[in-house]
């Protein structure tokens, strides 16, 4: 069965996920390498839950907002396109795209063969769907993880870090890190370290009864404050082309394929997935303004958020319009964000006539953007 048009008008849409509750992650604060961590059980059932949150949002017959023409219980693979970054974290991102592909199209007893010999065969696991994933792989494809071995961002990155803005937070963060740093370990609490300090405490926090207990109430909200400033600072610019904004730069060339293909009827394309980490979605919200408009969102987003571009085109409307929504892993409903000021629907043309100058559109133009001669595929083009 496939669903009607109702009049939402809702052609399609381009999601980004971020991967489930993990273990602890340690990635150097300046070159962002990553190291081994691992998805745990409940970042497995957050990513379900999203996407089940999602099939009830996109894909349900009975929702006021289904995808016109989406297949309702046997995913049709033509109408999607999956893909989950294979960079760092392990294989974190991977498995959480994999939970939230059996919330999206859980097993249906329609996913069965007739034989020859007029016997029924249901899929295994009460007819499980396999579908497919692309694992977009660093050193074959910058697009998912372009913020690693970019020494032009590095040099951004420090200059953050030398930056008064900078300076006078660390100074503000100075007296809480010295209050923290009994529970650290021996981790640095240099505010460089910003994140891996917040990561180890929402870890600990997560998943370690005795830490929970003794660590001071506020004192997580507090370590997650000064996390989204550093992020922030580090994954924007001032200019959309800034090197500051690459991790979505890069992505930007899929999102604009997709939502053309999406307005396109012709065209079977439904539901574009991709599957993050954090730091796209702070380039994003650069971007396109979100988070000037809408401070609250500007940091590390929760595991399981996810954002979406929705393509719709009221019936009697001849343009078609991209929405920029955004849920937060705990939320239970998507909000609307602004989009170059508008909160809204932009014309899916104004949408990519405003970011088409920031999207860095292959593996040359991500060597030169970055000063990158020899890793990544660079070698080749000197
Ligand atoms: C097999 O799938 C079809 C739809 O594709 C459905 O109508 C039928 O009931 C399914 N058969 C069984 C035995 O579940
Ligand atoms: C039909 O073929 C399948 C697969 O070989 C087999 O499992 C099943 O027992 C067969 N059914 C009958 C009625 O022979
Ligand atoms: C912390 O560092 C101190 C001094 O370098 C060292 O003596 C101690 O063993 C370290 N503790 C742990 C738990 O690594
Ligand atoms: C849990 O937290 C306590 C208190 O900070 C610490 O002593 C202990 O080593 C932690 N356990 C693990 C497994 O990290
Ligand atoms: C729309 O999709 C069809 C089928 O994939 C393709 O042949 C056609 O070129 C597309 N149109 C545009 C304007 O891209
Ligand atoms: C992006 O963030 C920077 C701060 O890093 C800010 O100066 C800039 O105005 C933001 N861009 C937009 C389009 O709001
Ligand atoms: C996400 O929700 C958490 C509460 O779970 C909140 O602290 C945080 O500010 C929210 N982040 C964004 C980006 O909305
Ligand atoms: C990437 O392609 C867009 C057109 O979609 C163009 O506007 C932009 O300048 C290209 N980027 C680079 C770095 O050439
Ligand atoms: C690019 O990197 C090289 C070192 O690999 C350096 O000498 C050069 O100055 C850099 N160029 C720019 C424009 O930053």
């Amino acid at each position: 069965m496939v669903n009607p048009a109702n009049p939402a008008g809702l052609l399609g849409v381009v999601l980004l996920a971020r991967h489930g509750d993990r273990l602890e992650f340690f990635q150097d604060p300046l070159t962002y390498n990553p190291t081994q961590t691992f998805l745990t059980p409940l970042g497995s059932v957050q990513e379900f839950r999203l996407g089940g949150f999602l099939r009830n949002t996109y894909i349900n017959p009975f929702s006021s907002h289904s995808i016109q023409g989406i297949s309702t219980d046997l995913a049709n693979i033509d109408q999607l396109v999956v893909r989950a970054d294979a960079a760092g974290e392990g294989n974190v991102i991977q498995d959480s795209v994999q939970g939230l592909l059996q919330g999206l199209y859980p097993p249906t007893h329609d996913s069965n063969v007739t034989l020859a010999n007029g016997t029924t065969i249901v899929g295994p696991l009460g007819g499980y769907q396999y579908i497919p994933i692309e694992s977009v792989q660093p050193d074959l494809d910058i697009s998912l993880n372009s913020f690693t071995s970019c020494p032009n961002f590095d040099q951004h990155t420090l200059g953050f870090y030398a930056s008064n803005p900078f300076q006078q937070v660390a100074a503000q963060a100075a007296p809480f890190l010295q209050q923290l740093a009994p529970f650290l370990v021996n981790r640095s609490i240099d505010f460089t370290n910003m994140f891996k300090i917040f990561d180890f405490v929402n870890v600990q926090r997560i998943h370690n009864a005795t830490f929970l207990h003794l660590l001071p109430p506020t004192f997580g909200q507090q370590a997650y404050g000064f996390a989204n400033f550093h992020e922030n600072g580090v994954f924007t610019d001032t200019s959309i082309r800034g090197i500051g904004d690459i991790a979505i730069r890069t992505i930007l060339p899929s999102i604009f394929t997709s939502l053309t293909r999406i307005a396109n009827s012709s065209d079977p394309l439904k539901l574009a997935l991709n599957e993050i980490s954090y730091k796209p979605f702070i380039s994003l919200f650069n971007v396109t303004g979100a988070s000037t408009v809408d401070p609250g969102i500007a940091g590390i987003v929760d595991y399981a958020a996810v954002v979406a571009l929705e393509v719709s085109q009221p019936p009697g409307t001849s343009t078609p319009l991209v929405t920029l929504k955004f849920k937060n892993g705990t939320d239970t409903e998507f909000r609307t964000l602004s989009l170059f000021g508008t909160r809204g629907g932009v014309p899916l043309s104004s949408f990519i006539s405003a970011l088409a100058p920031a999207a860095v559109n292959n593996t040359q133009q991500w060597c030169t953007a970055c000063n990158q001669t020899t890793l990544r595929g660079c070698s080749v083009f000197h």
